[in-house]
Parts: C-alpha cells; structure tokens; sequence
C-alpha cells in the first residue's frame, strides 16, 4: 500500500532507492528497506521506522555498493511493524528477494503448502510467501519469468511486486494486479515504482502497468507481458506534471485522491473476508460462545469513527438483536459505563493513536469488558492495546478530513453484523445471502458513482450554494446517522456551520431557524420513510428554506417534485445504503470547500491524528 522502487542501471543504486522512498514519504509508511545486488550478493538493509534511520545505517547508501537493486516503504497490514516484517523478504534459500504493495489474500493456505514444502518463514507478513513460491517453482525448471508467472497466477488479492534473483544479476522483475506499479525508462538505466514522484528527477517516460502486466528489464531495454503471458508494446507517455501534483497522482487534492480510492479501499477491506458464501473473521479471536452471551455493544470513538458507531447501531441492532450504544469517547471514560463480561466494546480509529479513544479503550479492559478494535493502522496503540483487531485496509489517508477510513469502517461493521448475526441466527439465511452479495457489489457501484460527470454536477451546485453561512442536514434512520458526517464534513473543511438532526425531530426547536434561503441537505434513502422525510421536508419548504436532496436513483421522479435540487445514488440492499449516500456529501463539502478558498487536506486548527485529550 505504501512504496515500491527499482533501479538498474550504471549508477549505484542505493542512494538512488533512497532518494525514491524519500519521494514517495507522503504516502505514509512505518518501516523501510533495501536490497542491492553487491558483488557478494544481495544486502539487504531494513529498518522499523523512519526512512531517515535507515539511510543513517548505510551512510545515505553510499555504504553500500551496486548498480541494481529494490527498495520499499511498508505500511503493515499483516504483522506489526517490525524489522522482520519489513521488506524486501528473501526466500528460504536466499536466491529470491521480493518487495510487496498490498495484500495476499490466500497467504495462509499457501504459507502452510509451503511449510510442508520444506519453506521457512521468518516474518508474520503476507509477502513472504511471494518470495518462497517464486523460489519453489524457480527450483523446478530455472526459468525465473516462467517461476515469477506461475507463482502469482496462485495469489489472489493485491500485489505491485519488485523481483530480484541472485542467478540474474542484470535483470529486474515488476508485476502487479490491484495495486499500482509503473515503469519508467530513463537512459542507460531504467526504474519500477508505485508513484510517478519516485522517479521524476530521472525520468518523465513511464508506462503504466495494466492488472495482470508483467515488466522484465535491464539497464538498456525492457519486456512487457501481458496476463496471458504474451510480449505486449507498451508505449511510454509523458509525465508532464510537477512534483507537487505528482505526489497526488494528479489530483489536485490528496482529500480528491482519497475519495476516488474508496472503491479499492473497500475491495481490499471486503474480499478477503469473505470465503466460501460466507463472512470469516479469522482476525478474531472471539469465541462463537462468548458472542452468543454478548447482552450489549458499546461502538466507542471521535468523530466520524463515531458517526460509523451511529451507523453501527442501527445495523447491528437490526441484525443481530442486541442493545448497541455509540458513545463518544471523551463522555466513555466519565460516564460510568455498565460494563461486564457480557458487553462488547467496540473501538473504532483510523489512526490507531486517538488519545480520547485509547484512553476509553484502557477504561473499558480496565472494566473487564472485551474489546474489539476496528482501526486502520497496524501495530497503532489502539491496536495493540484491544483483545481483538479488525483492520479496515483503507491503506494511509493523508487528508485531515477522513473519507476512505469512514468507508472502510463501515464496511467492516457489515462484516461483524453478519458475522453476529449469522452465528445468532438473528439473520435469516435469504437476508444474510442479500447482504452479502450487495457487499460484494459495493465498490464497483461506488467506483459507478465517481464519473467525472457526476463530480462536475455536485461542483456545479456547491458553485451555487457556497455562499450558505447555516446549513442543516436532514434525515432519518441511517439518513440521520449520514447526516452526522456530512454536516462534519462540510464544518471542518468548508467552514460552513452547519447542523444535522433526524428530520422529524426539527419541528421540536431548531425549525425556528430556518429563514428564507437556509439550506437544508435532505437525505431520503431508507425507501419507507421517504414519504415522512419528504413531509419534512414541506415544513422547511414552507418556512422558506432551499432544499438539496438526496436520493436512490429509482425516486428520482418523486424526489424531484419536493425539492429544489438533488442528487442521486445507485440503491442497493437498504442496510448498505449508507456506505453509497456518503459520498455525494462527501464530493459536496469539498467543491464547498473549494468555492469557499480552503485549504482542503489541511483544515485550520485540525490535526489528522488527536493524540491529546
Ligand atoms: C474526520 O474527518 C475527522 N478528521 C475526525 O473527526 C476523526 O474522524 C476523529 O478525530 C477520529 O480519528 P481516528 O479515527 O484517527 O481515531
Ligand atoms: N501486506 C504486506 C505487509 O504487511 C505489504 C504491505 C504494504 O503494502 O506495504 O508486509
């Protein structure tokens, strides 16, 4: 998820790898390493933590001598961060050095074919058995390409691979499926990396590998394979962009960025946990026993990790039948929770280091409650601190204002509503095999949402609306939970006040501040209270406020004689709703934030990681 490098060439190659890891630091990492082909054979040199410790090890590189080689910044997914886990991992004999982007789904059933293969492992990471099938099939017949193509047609899930072996001193290997990896053709020498910013100061002609693309170099030429194995021309296209948007891929924002990689996010997140028809959470370690005592669910977190827990209970209690209370983690620690062995605490952080919600956390082991933590960052203090871990593989988010995380989160409460719910009986078998296969569909729809088309309509109407000083968002059920996050959206990167309340509860007071021109956001996508929240939204019409709602797109026609503007989403299972009416509010806020001058991935007085109470 983070960085891969790659150099051949006549230059020395470690200095080279450094100065591209150093580029591609904005992606985020937690450890990093290197393995040049010396004239002894490979060095690898890796460390936890910064990338600066490890060109302190070898002198900024100049320590170590030769003119190829790989390089890698890991953001863990499986293992914590550790100098074992950290790549390039070699194989059992020694003769394959591989770095990995990404997430091998299958690594378990392949580590254990491999054990009974005489393979050894000295890492926890999905990628060391990358580097021990290639060596497995390399024994066979010697043929590396052949090796390198029969081991990756056995993976499933995410991979950008750079390939060393120490029989073939001038080549490199790069191959990739879900996970970016371009090639870049400089002179005399030539590069792989996951981002254009790796390479930028050497080359401007890259090509960009398709899923499946294989690329084999040396210094003076390259050979691109296609998935079927066939030689493709690739021709190379001209990066035209300086560093700073390269950096983005792009996108003029990493907050943009961030948003178009939800369905990957998602993708990452989902498949790997369901194998076989069914939700399988080998990550915990919850006993089918313990879950059918649970008596409560507490969802704990900040924010919009908090506002997922909003979503959570609705979802969860729907599901699984058993009382759920999100509460915010700064009120958890004071509030006396009732807490014992029967009630599950859920935490939920994309950081890992929140310090309200760590501290909620160590209060509720204190309790004697059991703790499940939903969290992005591997090896965070959150992660470590919980009996239980389910990471959201959302990969590093750089923007303040969280988009993916939020997505991923809610992505991984369906896994552990159906999962619950399954093993309660709460959810009949046509529902669960209904929610399931609208999962499996999810980011495909999402990715369906994100055309260029549709962004240009909601920048239209933020162009129309950016000058709104109060903003109330409406709806109800889950809407009222989405409202919640997208009225935080548009507060913390557009600076625009704005309120959001389940829509009936609006005549109790608030009403009384709608004004001619007041904007209120209608979310209507849970279908049989479409009706209602349209009542609603008569009684701010009334009251003169100007209405942008948001609906499935199979109300169009209905939603369209209520409001003054709208927009649409796909409809999909009704639970899951949520995760696709997000994100127009999303792509709202920030073409607000825009129209508005604000500086987007970095809101005045926020922080990406609170880690003060
Ligand atoms: C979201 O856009 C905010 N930046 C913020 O509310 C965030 O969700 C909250 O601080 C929690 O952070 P965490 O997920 O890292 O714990
Ligand atoms: N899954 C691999 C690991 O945990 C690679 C992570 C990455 O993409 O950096 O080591």
């Amino acid at each position: 998820m983070c960085g891969i490098v790659g150099y051949i060439g006549q230059q020395q190659a470690a200095p080279i790898l450094l100065d591209g890891l150093a580029k591609l630091e904005y992606r985020g990492y937690d450890s990093a390493g290197i393995c040049v082909f010396s004239p002894d054979g490979f060095c690898v040199e890796k460390t936890k933590g910064r990338l600066s410790a490890l060109s302190e090890l070898i002198d900024d590189g100049k320590a170590i001598t030769g003119t190829l080689g790989i390089g890698h910044t890991r953001w863990a997914t499986h293992g914590a961060p550790s100098h074992e886990n950290s790549h390039p991992h070699l194989s059992t004999n020694g003769k394959i050095s591989v770095v990995h982007n990404g997430i091998i789904e299958n690594y378990l059933l392949l580590k254990d074919y491999l054990l009974r293969h005489g393979k050894t492992f000295r890492s926890d990471t999905d990628t060391e058995v990358v580097a021990n099938l290639i060596e497995y099939y390399y024994e066979m017949d010697g043929d590396l390409l052949c090796a390198t193509r029969r081991a990756i047609e056995k993976l499933t899930g995410s991979y950008a691979l750079g390939v060393l072996c120490i029989d073939c001193p001038d080549s490199l290997i790069g191959i990739k499926k879900n996970s970016p990896l371009i090639f870049g053709f400089g002179k005399g020498e030539n590069f792989i990396a996951s981002d254009v910013p790796a390479i930028l100061k050497y080359t401007r002609e890259v090509v960009y590998l398709n899923d499946g693309d294989m690329v084999v170099f040396n210094s003076d030429s390259a050979a691109f394979y296609n998935a079927l194995g066939e030689q493709i021309e690739k021709k190379p296209e001209h990066i035209a962009w300086e560093m700073s948007a390269a950096e983005k891929s792009g996108y003029p924002h990493f907050m943009l960025k961030e948003i178009h990689e939800q369905p990957k996010a998602l993708r990452d997140t989902i498949s790997p946990r369901i194998r076989g028809g069914r939700v399988v959470l080998d990550d915990l370690d919850l006993s089918p026993d313990y879950l059918r005592g649970i008596r409560r669910i507490y969802i704990v977190a900040c924010g919009s990790a908090y506002y997922v827990g909003c979503l959570g209970k609705y979802i969860l209690e729907k599901t699984c039948r058993i009382p759920v209370e999100p509460i915010l983690a700064s009120e958890f620690r004071y509030a006396q929770p009732v807490l014992g062995d029967d009630t599950l605490v859920v935490i939920i952080s994309q950081s890992g280091e929140t310090a309200d919600t760590l501290a909620a956390l160590r209060e509720a082991n204190n309790l004697g409650a059991r703790t499940l933590a939903i969290v992005n960052v591997v090896g965070s203090a959150i992660s470590k601190a919980a009996h239980d871990v389910i990471y959201t593989w959302a990969g590093p988010e750089i923007a303040v204002a969280t988009t993916k995380a939020y997505s991923t989160q809610l992505s991984v409460i369906y896994l552990l509503a159906m999962y619950i719910g399954d093993l309660l009986g709460t959810l009949p078998e046509a529902e669960y095999k209904s929610m399931l296969k609208a999962l499996q569909e999810l980011p495909d729809l999402l990715s369906s949402v994100l055309t260029t088309e549709y962004l240009d309509h909601i920048k239209h109407l933020a162009g129309e609306l950016y000058q709104n000083h109060d903003v109330f968002f409406i709806g109800r059920n889950l809407d009222s939970a989405t409202c919640l996050e997208g009225s935080l959206k548009l507060k913390e990167i557009a600076y625009v006040h704005s309120e959001a309340y389940a829509a009936g509860e609006l005549k109790h007071g608030p009403i009384s501040l709608i004004e001619q021109d007041t904007l209120v956001v209608a979310v209507a996508g849970v279908p049989e209270l479409f009706e209602k929240t349209m009542s609603n939204v008569k009684e701010v019409k009334a009251r003169g406020a100007n209405v942008l709602g948001l609906t499935t797109e199979d109300l169009e026609g209905e939603i369209h004689k209520t409001v003054d503007r709208y927009l649409l989403v796909p409809k999909t299972h009704p639970l899951l709703q949520p995760s696709l009416n997000v994100v127009p509010l999303q792509i709202f806020s920030y073409y607000m934030a825009l129209a508005r001058g604000c500086d987007v991935d970095k809101p005045r007085n926020l922080a990406k990681s609170v880690t003060v109470e």
